[in-house]
C-alpha cells in the first residue's frame, strides 16, 4: 500500500510537470530559424548567402525588391525556388535578364540559394 501511494505521487508530479511545459514554451521568444538548423544545413545556407550576392542587385539585398521589374524572392519555399531556377537554367522559362543568371548555377548553388532565400522573411 505504501509503495502504491508513493508511485501515485510520483505519477502525479510527472503529470504536473508535463502539463506546465507547453505554457512555459509559449512564453519563450520566437526562435531564430537559422539557430534551429543542423551544422550541415547551416553550411548550405552560408553558401547560399554568399552566392546570393549576385542576385541582390536586382532582387534586393534581403530578397525584397524595390523595383517592380524584379519579383521579390524572399521566403519562397525552397522547392519552388529550386523549380524556378532549374526552369530558367534549362530554358523552360526564359527572360533576358534572369536566364543568364541561372545558366551559371550548379545543382549545389541552386540547393543553397533555395535554402537561404526560404529563411528570409517574405515582403509584407
Ligand atoms: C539582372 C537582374 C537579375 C539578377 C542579377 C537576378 N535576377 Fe532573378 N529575376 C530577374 C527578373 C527580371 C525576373 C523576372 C523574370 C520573368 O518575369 O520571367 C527574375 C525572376 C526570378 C525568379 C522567379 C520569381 C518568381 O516568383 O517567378 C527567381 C526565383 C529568381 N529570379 C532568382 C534569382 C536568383 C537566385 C538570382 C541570383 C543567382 C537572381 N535571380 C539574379 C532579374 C534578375
Amino acid at each position: 500500500m505504501n509503495r502504491l501511494h508513493s508511485l501515485l505521487i510520483f505519477v502525479s508530479i510527472g503529470l504536473l510537470a508535463a502539463c506546465s511545459e507547453p505554457a512555459s514554451q509559449s512564453e519563450a521568444p520566437p526562435q531564430d530559424p537559422f539557430a534551429q538548423l543542423s551544422e550541415s544545413e547551416r553550411e548550405l545556407v552560408r553558401h547560399g548567402e554568399a552566392r546570393a550576392r549576385s542576385c541582390a542587385a536586382c532582387h534586393g539585398p534581403q530578397g525584397i525588391s524595390r523595383n517592380r521589374m524584379y519579383p521579390s524572392i524572399a521566403g519562397l519555399p525552397s522547392e519552388r525556388m529550386s523549380e524556378l531556377l532549374e526552369a530558367y537554367r534549362n530554358g523552360d522559362k526564359s527572360n533576358p535578364l534572369m536566364s543568364p543568371q541561372a545558366r551559371g548555377l550548379s545543382d549545389q548553388d541552386i540547393e543553397a540559394l533555395a535554402a537561404y532565400y526560404a529563411l528570409l522573411p517574405a515582403a509584407p
